[in-house]
């Protein structure tokens, strides 16, 4: 079954704060757009790349991608995040019918096992996520106040790429937005059909790089030799 990838990376980056959009903010370098989409190459079971960008940026992102990473699709996001995954599966081919990876720009380090696991479970599965098991005890809290503690056993947090059968993830979309709920990730759209989404083993080195400190992490990953 063919593998695509959608590479999300239209944000505008406001927490990080660096007055441009996260994807072309460079690691040693390198910007994260990429870095993301040389992480997807190289997992040997993804075909093409979909890169949804700032629709102010495409030319840049072309240029980018063109140089180190030749062959990636070019489109403009929206302004919610599920508004950029659309645009990114409206750009899939019309009898596309293989799996569909959805990945965060924000995500440069994910290692290519990770990929191929969350995208051969969904084959399977029809879904599948990486996720890791949380280590802070997880609060629940209510302005200044603590609620309860969740059982820690039972959560974990979600990473990318989200992986579905095409079909699955289209019928997903189209509900969620026919329903106009705003969903903070793919699965969260597959959940409310009900079906089933497995999970899989995700990575630390996968950690989603949101303010100035993970910027200053994923610079010392490359220095240590690590990425
Ligand atoms: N994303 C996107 N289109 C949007 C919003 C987010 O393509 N309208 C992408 C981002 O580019 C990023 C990924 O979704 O690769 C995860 O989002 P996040 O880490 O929240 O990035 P930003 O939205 O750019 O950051 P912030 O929320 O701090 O503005
Ligand atoms: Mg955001």
């Amino acid at each position: 079954m063919e593998t695509l990838a959608i590479l999300v990376a239209a944000g505008r980056g406001e927490r990080m704060g660096a007055g441009r959009p996260k994807a072309f903010l460079a690691v040693a370098g390198q910007t994260l757009l990429v870095r993301a989409a040389r992480a997807l190459r190289a997992a040997p079971s993804v075909g093409a790349i979909v890169a949804v960008v700032p629709g102010d940026s495409l030319e840049e992102a072309r240029g980018l991608l063109d140089a180190s990473v030749p062959g990636c699709v070019v489109v403009a996001g929206g302004g919610r995040r599920q508004d950029s995954v659309k645009a990114g599966l409206d750009a899939m081919p019309e009898g596309f019918a293989g799996v569909v990876l959805v990945h965060d720009a924000a995500r440069p380090f994910v290692p290519a096992d990770v990929v191929e696991a969350v995208a051969a479970a969904a084959r399977e599965h029809g879904a599948a996520i990486p996720a890791v098991s949380l280590t802070d005890t997880v609060k629940e809290v209510q302005d200044a106040r603590v609620m309860g503690t969740l059982d820690r056993n039972r959560l974990a947090a979600a990473q990318t790429p989200q992986a579905f059968r095409r079909d699955v993830l289209t019928r997903a979309y189209r509900r969620a937005f026919a329903d106009s709920v705003t969903v903070t990730d793919e699965s969260m759209a597959v959940e409310r059909l009900g079906l089933t989404v497995v999970w899989v083993e995700g990575s630390a080195r996968s950690r989603k790089l949101t303010t100035p400190d993970d910027l200053e992490w994923a610079e010392r990953l490359v220095q240590d030799g690590h990425a």
